[in-house]
């Protein structure tokens, strides 16, 4: 985890390395550093804590260079400290690195290093690397750029893990050498000037054209050139994907925040999703599946596997699989998938679901499936991530770029494109026909119905105030609404530090309510006709114990009272967490403004976890 950027041109690098790290702040804040090729060689100013901390380190203004690396820490080896953020340097301070992910053999190569005269200063896993280019390169006939690039390719060969690196030598003036495995990367192309970066959006002020690695492919960057290479140094040609997101997109606007900005994108989001997808007298369109009815029949199961709000998103969709098509269906954690056997066979459908296209864990999920011959699908809301690379067919989501850690508009966007999913595969098959034409006409009207959800939030920001600084909060519904509960408590304590739980309504009385005491919060969704009368059973339960109650449903209540109730617009269960969690995005959201945190970058968490 974490992000990284490069820059190469006529222009000072250090102002665009910084504002690369300032958009990049989402997947790691705990430390940052910039590296630049001065005149007199390369220098390096780093920190414990945020990339703004750089710029109060006054050695920052004689950077004068026109070429430089940058990064910003999630640090899984080594605590944050100055020492241990990046870049890092080799001993003979030629080399300078700058790493996103895991290098998993560290210990051996560090010890490999050790008894060749290496001494290492960090406790990172990442100091091996510069250390290791420099072994290699110390053993090459000459100071060419192709010794250095074959002295990289033995060092990468070397590492196990997972890795994007950018690196600066000072034999090499003029270029920047990066190479990828399993972490993200992209290469911006500019006019006689160009970039690296972690993600699109962080340099989508800079270019539109953007150039995507493969696994351990390399690039060499100058001003006015970028040439590919393989592992084995044989070129490879590669033609730049022009992007159209528009930059106001990667812009927080006149929001407060990326979160409340993103809360309100949803009906755009979705409008998105939908696209030409679903029209109301017209058949599915899937033009990226290619599935005909004699296969949807031979799939003997679907496993649907992802990870947090990626997973709760997954778990709504099996109503419609099981429901309509009749085909068992099981949602998984990713990181538990591949350590259980999973009964996975040639027959066997598996969807990932991943807004950032990274997650490691998801990723390994796909290989293990992969390798047991099932077909797969990659659903993602980056174009050209890692999933939908590996997998057999690719769905995107189309929200637009998500920036701030707690998801919103990829979940949302995601139940629609699922739902989407299941009519097409009921429509292949030939089944439920009265129903997909009804979930057809009701997906339509969604982002209209987030929009009047939208328009007044004050009963929710009231209710935000009254409970902020509560310790505790549980959430329950049945059915689908319990799906949504599990998504409401992970939203609050992400972003709150409120610790939170979920559970079906009805199995709270199994245990967990000897926890309810006077005063402590409890959140019901109930938006399934047949199910609401339960889970307001299980809500007089638990005002009998003292809790105070908050409420969201589409369903008419009468004779019962709640400490508040948001209603949401009516929509058939298949659909409805797209509505009913939105007064949850929002109550998590109010709460953590009252408390006065990092809405955006909650403590400990990053946006992709790339690591498992
Ligand atoms: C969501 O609010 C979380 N930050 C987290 O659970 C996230 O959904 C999960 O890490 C999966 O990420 P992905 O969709 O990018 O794979
Ligand atoms: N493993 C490296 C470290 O801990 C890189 C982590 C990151 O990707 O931020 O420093």
């Amino acid at each position: 985890m974490c992000g990284i950027v490069g820059y190469v041109g006529k222009k000072k690098a250090e102002p665009i390395l910084i504002n690369g790290l300032l958009r990049l702040e989402y997947r790691g804040y705990d430390s940052a550093g910039i590296a630049t090729m001065e005149k007199d060689g390369i220098k390096t100013i780093k920190n414990k804590g945020r990339v703004a901390g750089l710029l109060d380190i006054p050695e920052i203004s004689n950077l004068e260079g026109t070429m430089g690396i940058a990064h910003t820490r999630w640090a899984t080896h080594g605590k944050p400290t100055d020492i241990n953020s990046h870049p890092h340097m080799d001993n003979k301070k030629t080399t300078a690195v700058v790493h996103n992910g895991i290098i998993e053999n560290y210990v051996e190569l560090k010890k490999f290093l050790t008894d060749n005269g290496y001494e290492f200063l960090s406790q990172t896993d990442t100091e091996v690397i510069p250390n290791l280019i420099n072994y290699y390169y110390e053993k090459e006939s000459g100071k060419t750029e192709n010794s250095f690039l074959s002295a990289m390719s033995k060092a990468v060969k070397d590492l196990k893990g997972s890795f994007a690196i950018e690196v600066l030598n000072q034999d090499f003036k003029d270029k920047m050498f990066v190479i990828r495995k399993d972490s993200p990367l992209v290469i911006g192309k500019g006019d006689s000037e160009n970039y690296i970066s972690s993600d699109i959006p962080a340099i989508l002020s800079f270019t539109k054209d953007f150039y995507l690695l493969d696994d351990y492919e390399f690039a060499v960057l100058s001003k006015d050139n970028i040439d590919f290479y393989d592992l084995n140094l044989n070129k490879v040609s590669k033609s730049p994907k022009n992007i159209t997101w528009d930059m106001s997109a990667a812009e927080k606007g006149n929001f407060d925040d990326f979160m409340l900005k993103e809360i309100y994108e949803q009906p755009k989001a979705i409008r998105e999703t939908i696209g030409a997808r679903v029209s109301k007298d017209s058949k599915i369109v899937l033009d990226e599946l290619d599935f005909t009815k004699e296969y949807l029949e031979s799939i003997d199961r679907i496993y649907i596997v992802a990870c947090g709000t990626a997973m709760h998103a997954g778990l709504t969709v099996r109503k419609i699989l099981e429901g309509f098509c009749k085909i068992p269906t099981e949602i998984d954690i990713a990181s538990e998938f591949r350590y259980r056997d999973p009964l996975v066979t040639k027959n066997t459908l598996c969807i990932f679901i991943s807004q950032s296209g990274e997650t490691a864990d998801t990723i390994a999920a796909l290989k293990l499936a992969r390798s047991k011959g099932a077909k797969t699908i990659a659903i993602s809301n980056v174009i050209g991530s890692s999933i939908t690379n590996e997998a057999d067919y690719s769905l995107y989501t189309h929200a637009g770029p998500e920036i701030a850690v707690a998801s919103t508009k990829a979940y949302t966007s995601q139940i629609t494109l699922l739902a989407i999913l299941g009519m097409y595969f009921a429509e292949t098959l030939g089944v439920a026909k009265e129903e997909v034409d009804k979930l057809k006409e009701e997906i339509l009207e969604i982002p209209g119905k987030i929009e009047d959800i939208l328009k007044d939030t004050s009963k929710i920001k009231t209710f935000a105030n009254r409970i902020y600084q509560e310790k505790n909060a549980f959430y329950i519904g049945r059915g689908i609404d319990s799906c949504v509960a599990m998504e409401g408590a992970l939203k609050l304590k992400e972003i709150s530090y409120i610790h939170s739980e979920s559970y079906p309504a009805g199995e709270l009385k199994h245990g967990s309510i000897a926890l309810i005491e006077n005063g402590v919060t409890v959140v019901g969704i109930m938006t399934d006709p047949d199910l609401t009368h339960k889970t307001i059973s299980n809500l007089q339960e638990v005002i009998t114990r003292g809790a105070k109650t908050f409420v969201v449903t589409n369903q008419d209540l009468e004779n019962v009272t709640f400490d508040e109730v948001i209603r949401v617009g009516k929509v058939s269960p298949y659909l409805s967490p797209v509505l009913s969690v939105i007064p949850l995005q929002l109550l998590a959201y109010y709460i953590s403004k009252e408390k006065g945190l990092d809405v955006d970058k909650p403590r400990n968490l990053a946006k992709s976890v790339t690591v498992e």
